[in-house]
Protein backbone atom coordinates (compact mmCIF):
# COMPACT_ATOMS: atom_id res chain seq x y z
CA UNK A 1 0.00 0.00 0.00
CA UNK A 2 1.12 3.65 -1.10
CA UNK A 3 2.38 5.52 2.15
CA UNK A 4 1.16 9.01 2.20
CA UNK A 5 2.96 12.17 2.33
CA UNK A 6 4.35 12.17 6.35
CA UNK A 7 3.81 16.02 7.96
CA UNK A 8 5.04 17.76 10.79
CA UNK A 9 1.83 17.70 12.70
CA UNK A 10 1.21 14.11 11.80
CA UNK A 11 4.54 12.95 13.53
CA UNK A 12 3.31 15.10 16.67
CA UNK A 13 0.36 13.58 16.41
CA UNK A 14 1.98 9.62 16.36
CA UNK A 15 3.43 9.82 20.40
CA UNK A 16 2.52 6.88 22.20
CA UNK A 17 0.11 5.91 19.21
CA UNK A 18 3.05 4.42 16.95
CA UNK A 19 6.94 4.22 17.10
CA UNK A 20 8.67 6.79 14.48
CA UNK A 21 11.20 5.02 12.27
CA UNK A 22 13.60 7.13 10.86
CA UNK A 23 16.98 6.85 9.18
CA UNK A 24 19.67 8.64 7.75
CA UNK A 25 20.52 9.19 3.94
CA UNK A 26 23.03 10.94 2.01
CA UNK A 27 22.34 10.51 -1.41
CA UNK A 28 19.47 9.87 -4.39
CA UNK A 29 19.38 5.86 -4.14
CA UNK A 30 19.56 5.70 -0.30
CA UNK A 31 17.16 8.13 -0.14
CA UNK A 32 14.94 6.29 -2.51
CA UNK A 33 15.25 2.84 -0.93
CA UNK A 34 14.45 4.51 2.64
CA UNK A 35 11.49 5.78 1.13
CA UNK A 36 10.20 2.81 -0.74
CA UNK A 37 10.98 0.67 3.02
CA UNK A 38 8.04 3.11 4.25
CA UNK A 39 9.98 4.81 7.14
CA UNK A 40 8.79 8.32 8.38
CA UNK A 41 11.61 10.59 8.24
CA UNK A 42 14.59 10.90 5.84
CA UNK A 43 17.67 13.28 7.88
CA UNK A 44 20.31 14.15 5.82
CA UNK A 45 22.85 13.99 8.86
CA UNK A 46 26.02 15.72 9.69
CA UNK A 47 27.14 12.38 10.21
CA UNK A 48 27.71 13.15 6.58
CA UNK A 49 31.13 13.70 7.83
CA UNK A 50 32.01 10.82 9.16
CA UNK A 51 29.82 8.48 7.05
CA UNK A 52 30.24 9.61 3.67
CA UNK A 53 33.18 12.08 3.61
CA UNK A 54 35.73 10.41 5.68
CA UNK A 55 36.05 12.72 8.21
CA UNK A 56 37.33 12.29 11.99
CA UNK A 57 34.31 14.15 13.09
CA UNK A 58 31.03 16.38 12.30
CA UNK A 59 32.78 19.32 12.89
CA UNK A 60 34.30 20.11 9.24
CA UNK A 61 31.21 19.15 7.22
CA UNK A 62 29.62 22.71 5.67
CA UNK A 63 26.55 24.03 4.89
CA UNK A 64 27.82 23.80 0.87
CA UNK A 65 28.64 20.26 1.89
CA UNK A 66 24.82 19.57 3.18
CA UNK A 67 22.93 21.57 0.88
CA UNK A 68 24.51 19.05 -1.84
CA UNK A 69 23.42 16.13 -0.42
CA UNK A 70 20.29 17.52 0.71
CA UNK A 71 19.60 18.18 -2.85
CA UNK A 72 20.29 14.58 -4.18
CA UNK A 73 17.94 12.97 -1.14
CA UNK A 74 15.29 15.64 -1.98
CA UNK A 75 14.99 13.79 -5.66
CA UNK A 76 14.69 9.99 -3.79
CA UNK A 77 12.12 10.70 -1.24
CA UNK A 78 8.45 11.29 -1.79
CA UNK A 79 6.73 10.04 1.11
CA UNK A 80 8.85 10.36 4.31
CA UNK A 81 9.65 13.97 5.50
CA UNK A 82 12.48 15.30 4.73
CA UNK A 83 14.97 16.82 7.61
CA UNK A 84 18.35 18.07 7.01
CA UNK A 85 20.50 18.84 9.88
CA UNK A 86 21.84 22.14 10.74
CA UNK A 87 25.97 21.40 10.47
CA UNK A 88 28.51 23.37 12.97
CA UNK A 89 28.61 27.03 12.90
CA UNK A 90 25.51 27.26 10.65
CA UNK A 91 23.59 28.42 13.91
CA UNK A 92 26.21 29.69 16.20
CA UNK A 93 26.99 33.11 15.39
CA UNK A 94 24.27 34.86 14.86
CA UNK A 95 20.15 34.80 14.71
CA UNK A 96 20.39 36.57 10.87
CA UNK A 97 22.66 33.76 10.00
CA UNK A 98 20.75 30.95 11.43
CA UNK A 99 17.78 32.00 9.65
CA UNK A 100 19.29 32.30 6.54
CA UNK A 101 21.25 28.90 6.68
CA UNK A 102 17.95 27.07 7.25
CA UNK A 103 16.06 28.87 4.82
CA UNK A 104 18.49 27.69 2.28
CA UNK A 105 18.00 23.84 3.08
CA UNK A 106 13.72 25.05 2.51
CA UNK A 107 14.81 26.88 -0.57
CA UNK A 108 17.18 25.62 -2.52
CA UNK A 109 16.86 21.55 -1.51
CA UNK A 110 13.52 21.30 -0.58
CA UNK A 111 14.22 20.18 3.29
CA UNK A 112 11.04 20.49 5.11
CA UNK A 113 12.61 20.63 8.39
CA UNK A 114 15.85 21.06 10.46
CA UNK A 115 17.81 19.84 13.20
CA UNK A 116 19.29 21.64 15.92
CA UNK A 117 22.24 20.25 18.73
CA UNK A 118 21.81 21.70 22.08
CA UNK A 119 19.22 22.71 24.96
CA UNK A 120 18.44 25.81 26.63
CA UNK A 121 21.48 27.96 25.06
CA UNK A 122 20.12 27.24 21.53
CA UNK A 123 16.39 29.10 22.31
CA UNK A 124 17.36 32.03 20.31
CA UNK A 125 18.32 30.08 17.30
CA UNK A 126 15.60 27.64 17.68
CA UNK A 127 13.11 30.31 17.97
CA UNK A 128 14.33 32.55 15.14
CA UNK A 129 13.96 29.45 12.68
CA UNK A 130 10.46 28.40 13.90
CA UNK A 131 9.84 32.30 13.15
CA UNK A 132 10.84 31.37 9.76
CA UNK A 133 8.10 28.52 9.16
CA UNK A 134 10.48 26.10 9.27
CA UNK A 135 10.21 23.18 11.63
CA UNK A 136 12.64 22.30 14.29
CA UNK A 137 13.25 18.75 15.64
CA UNK A 138 15.83 19.06 18.81
CA UNK A 139 18.97 16.99 20.01
CA UNK A 140 20.20 16.25 23.06
CA UNK A 141 22.47 14.10 25.21
CA UNK A 142 25.48 13.03 22.95
CA UNK A 143 25.78 15.94 20.53
CA UNK A 144 28.72 14.96 18.25
CA UNK A 145 29.40 18.90 17.76
CA UNK A 146 30.18 19.37 20.82
CA UNK A 147 33.05 17.05 20.97
CA UNK A 148 35.49 18.99 22.12
CA UNK A 149 33.62 20.59 25.16
CA UNK A 150 32.51 16.81 25.72
CA UNK A 151 36.61 15.66 25.43
CA UNK A 152 34.80 12.07 23.87
CA UNK A 153 31.79 10.42 22.09
CA UNK A 154 30.39 8.89 25.97
CA UNK A 155 26.76 8.05 27.31
CA UNK A 156 25.34 11.73 28.50
CA UNK A 157 23.07 11.44 31.52
CA UNK A 158 24.73 9.32 34.00
CA UNK A 159 26.58 12.30 36.20
CA UNK A 160 25.43 13.91 39.55
CA UNK A 161 22.48 16.55 37.93
CA UNK A 162 22.88 15.77 34.29
CA UNK A 163 19.40 13.78 34.39
CA UNK A 164 17.68 17.17 35.60
CA UNK A 165 19.58 19.25 33.33
CA UNK A 166 18.31 17.15 30.32
CA UNK A 167 14.90 17.05 31.55
CA UNK A 168 14.89 20.99 31.75
CA UNK A 169 16.62 21.09 28.48
CA UNK A 170 14.16 18.65 26.50
CA UNK A 171 11.27 21.18 28.03
CA UNK A 172 12.72 24.08 27.15
CA UNK A 173 12.75 22.75 23.54
CA UNK A 174 9.12 22.11 23.84
CA UNK A 175 8.12 25.00 25.13
CA UNK A 176 10.26 26.98 22.13
CA UNK A 177 7.98 24.70 19.90
CA UNK A 178 10.20 21.67 17.92
CA UNK A 179 8.64 19.09 17.22
CA UNK A 180 10.03 16.41 18.34
CA UNK A 181 13.87 15.53 20.20
CA UNK A 182 16.63 13.38 18.94
CA UNK A 183 18.17 11.65 22.23
CA UNK A 184 21.42 10.47 21.85
CA UNK A 185 23.36 7.63 24.03
CA UNK A 186 21.03 8.20 26.78
CA UNK A 187 20.65 5.96 29.61
CA UNK A 188 17.37 4.09 28.69
CA UNK A 189 15.81 5.04 32.10
CA UNK A 190 16.78 8.62 31.78
CA UNK A 191 15.50 8.82 28.45
CA UNK A 192 12.15 7.13 29.36
CA UNK A 193 12.03 9.96 31.75
CA UNK A 194 12.06 12.83 29.26
CA UNK A 195 10.09 10.90 26.98
CA UNK A 196 7.77 11.10 29.92
CA UNK A 197 8.25 14.84 30.55
CA UNK A 198 7.26 16.16 27.14
CA UNK A 199 4.26 16.11 24.76
CA UNK A 200 6.25 15.96 21.98
CA UNK A 201 7.98 12.56 20.62
CA UNK A 202 11.10 11.61 21.24
CA UNK A 203 13.47 9.93 18.59
CA UNK A 204 15.91 7.58 20.65
CA UNK A 205 19.49 6.55 19.19
CA UNK A 206 21.19 4.80 21.62
CA UNK A 207 18.56 5.36 24.01
CA UNK A 208 16.23 2.82 25.03
CA UNK A 209 13.07 1.16 23.92
CA UNK A 210 10.92 3.79 25.60
CA UNK A 211 11.48 6.58 23.19
CA UNK A 212 8.92 7.86 20.73
CA UNK A 213 10.72 6.25 17.66
CA UNK A 214 14.20 5.16 16.96
CA UNK A 215 16.71 6.45 14.54
CA UNK A 216 19.84 4.66 13.08
CA UNK A 217 22.44 5.78 10.42
CA UNK A 218 21.89 4.22 7.09
CA UNK A 219 25.69 2.73 6.83
CA UNK A 220 24.66 1.63 10.48
CA UNK A 221 21.99 -0.77 9.80
CA UNK A 222 22.89 -2.40 6.71
CA UNK A 223 26.59 -3.36 7.95
CA UNK A 224 28.73 -1.03 5.54
CA UNK A 225 29.91 1.15 8.34
CA UNK A 226 33.53 1.49 7.86
CA UNK A 227 34.53 1.73 12.27
CA UNK A 228 33.98 0.02 15.32
CA UNK A 229 30.76 -1.05 15.38
CA UNK A 230 28.47 0.63 18.00
CA UNK A 231 26.56 -1.71 21.00
CA UNK A 232 23.57 0.12 20.32
CA UNK A 233 23.60 -0.67 16.73
CA UNK A 234 21.86 -3.42 15.10
CA UNK A 235 23.10 -4.39 11.58
CA UNK A 236 20.09 -5.88 9.34
CA UNK A 237 22.26 -6.52 6.61
CA UNK A 238 25.97 -7.10 5.82
CA UNK A 239 26.95 -4.87 2.90
CA UNK A 240 30.14 -4.55 3.36
CA UNK A 241 30.83 -8.23 3.31
CA UNK A 242 28.26 -8.32 0.05
CA UNK A 243 30.52 -5.28 -1.71
CA UNK A 244 33.86 -7.22 -0.76
CA UNK A 245 32.77 -10.23 -2.13
CA UNK A 246 31.17 -8.49 -5.43
CA UNK A 247 34.43 -6.45 -5.54
CA UNK A 248 37.21 -9.09 -5.59
CA UNK A 249 34.60 -11.58 -8.14
CA UNK A 250 34.97 -8.80 -10.64
CA UNK A 251 38.73 -8.74 -9.89
CA UNK A 252 39.38 -12.33 -9.89
CA UNK A 253 37.02 -12.72 -13.27
CA UNK A 254 38.97 -10.13 -14.98
CA UNK A 255 42.21 -11.00 -13.95
CA UNK A 256 41.22 -14.99 -14.91
CA UNK A 257 39.63 -14.08 -18.35
CA UNK A 258 36.34 -15.28 -17.09
CA UNK A 259 34.87 -11.56 -17.88
CA UNK A 260 33.43 -10.66 -20.17
CA UNK A 261 32.16 -13.78 -21.61
CA UNK A 262 29.54 -14.61 -24.67
CA UNK A 263 26.65 -12.30 -24.31
CA UNK A 264 28.34 -9.62 -22.31
CA UNK A 265 29.77 -7.79 -25.44
CA UNK A 266 28.17 -6.29 -28.56
CA UNK A 267 28.75 -8.32 -31.74
O1 LIG B 1 23.92 13.24 12.03
C1 LIG B 1 23.22 12.26 12.31
O2 LIG B 1 23.25 11.22 11.65
C2 LIG B 1 22.34 12.37 13.47
C3 LIG B 1 21.57 11.16 13.89
C4 LIG B 1 22.45 10.18 14.53
C5 LIG B 1 20.40 11.49 14.73
O3 LIG B 1 22.26 13.40 14.06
Amino acid sequence: MEKSKVTVPQLRSLKAKKKIVMVTAYDHPQAASADRAGVDVVLVGDSLGNVILGRESTLPVTMEDMLHHVKAVRRGVESALLMADMPYLSYHISVPETVRNAGRFVQEAGAEAVKVEGGKKRIPAIRAILDAEIPVMGHLGLTPQSIHTLGRYKVQGRAEGQEERLVEDALALEEAGVFAIVLECIPAAVAAHITRSVAVPTIGIGAGPECDGQVLVFHDLLGWSQGPKHTFVRAYADLSGEIHRALTGFKDDVEQERFPSAGEWFE
